[in-house]
């Protein structure tokens, strides 16, 4: 029988409430703990999704010897040092994208999970939709011909306000970091690392990029045009351009619900829908993972995620 993972939250923000409503499809996996700064607030949490245990503070939570993976919920620039905290304490660790802040403060994370031979996985939860992997297979198996050309975007309208973690820069504020991670990722799963990457980067006032536009050009001719925004709403469609037709991944193209084929038979529209938030999908591949001993998982490793942050690293210098 499958061992039942027992699996801890820190935060309790948006993400946070969607991964554990999630959670709730698996049967081998068990919301067992939540952290947050406020007791209260972890306690209100638990009670909600049915977690056993609640606790005031991060390393409180690590402490407990039963739980075996902790999902790091916080803001971008709380992930790598909750992810080492929770490897140091012995704990396998999904991490909400991006998983760092740069390419070094990754590899820091990294090597504490290879000293400790743990799992470590970010939370690139769009590898594992099925209507994302759909798009991969259409795009490779010659339904529209040689892809060639990647047109994908991610905006929408957030009041400016300098205290948000969308626009905070001690928070890992930025629109490349939050939502522009997406077209990046795309264009790294469909042509692999860029050999050219350019970007024009508009900042917000306090200096966190609002809205990005950014061009790749990839082995074999492929290129992408790729674009963020918190100033204005974006389609957030994914468009790819074959030799003999065309794929799209329909607004919100990182939980895309509909993905349209077009070539020289006609239009074929493939519909998804979608049984809860979708967040299960990477938590059942974790397990997976974790259940047959590896440290990674295969179908986003920790060399896919290097390659997604040295592209951020190139957005951001
Ligand atoms: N995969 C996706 O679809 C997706 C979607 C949205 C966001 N995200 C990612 O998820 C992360 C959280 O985003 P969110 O929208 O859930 O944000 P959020 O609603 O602000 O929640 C973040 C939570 O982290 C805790 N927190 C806030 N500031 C903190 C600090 N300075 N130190 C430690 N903990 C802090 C808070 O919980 P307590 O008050 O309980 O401590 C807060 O509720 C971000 O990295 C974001 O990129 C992913």
């Amino acid at each position: 029988m499958a061992k039942k993972f027992r699996w801890g939250i820190t935060g309790t923000g948006f993400i946070a409430r969607s991964f554990a409503s999630s959670l709730k499809l698996l049967p081998n996996a068990e919301l067992y703990a939540v952290s947050s700064r406020n007791a209260e607030t972890a306690k209100k949490f638990a009670n909600e999704f049915g977690a056993k245990k609640h606790y005031n503070s991060r390393d409180k939570m690590l402490e407990d010897e039963a739980l075996d993976i902790v999902y790091i919920a916080t803001p971008n620039h709380c992930h790598a040092p909750d992810s080492i905290a929770a490897l140091n304490a012995g704990k396998a660790v999904l991490c909400e994208k991006p998983f760092a802040l740069s390419s070094a403060e990754l590899e820091s994370v990294i090597a504490v999970a290879k000293s400790k031979n743990l799992f470590l996985m970010e939370a690139l939860w769009t590898a594992f939709l099925p209507s994302f992997k759909k798009f991969i297979e259409l795009a490779n198996n010659g339904s529209i011909g040689e892809p060639t050309l990647l047109n994908a975007d991610f905006g929408f309208y957030s009041q400016f306000n300098p205290n948000s973690r969308l626009y905070d820069p001690k928070q890992g504020g930025g629109s490349i970091y939050d939502i522009g991670i997406y077209p990046l990722f795309a264009a790294l799963s469909l042509f692999g690392e860029p050999e050219i990457l350019q970007t024009i980067k508009i900042p917000s006032l306090t200096g966190t990029d609002v809205t990005a536009l950014i061009q790749s050009q990839h082995k074999n001719g492929k290129v992408a045009m790729l674009a963020s925004s918190f100033a204005v709403d974006l389609d957030t469609e994914a468009k790819l351009y074959g030799t003999k037709g065309k794929l799209t991944l329909h607004k919100s193209f990182h939980i895309p619900t509909k993905l349209t084929l077009q070539n020289e038979k006609g239009t074929f529209d493939f519909e998804f829908p979608e049984p809860g938030k979708g967040y299960q999908y990477e938590a059942a591949a974790a397990m997976a993972a974790m259940e047959e001993g590896l440290t990674e998982c295969p179908e986003w490793n920790l060399e896919q995620s290097r390659a997604l942050m040295r592209m951020i690293d190139s957005c951001l210098k």
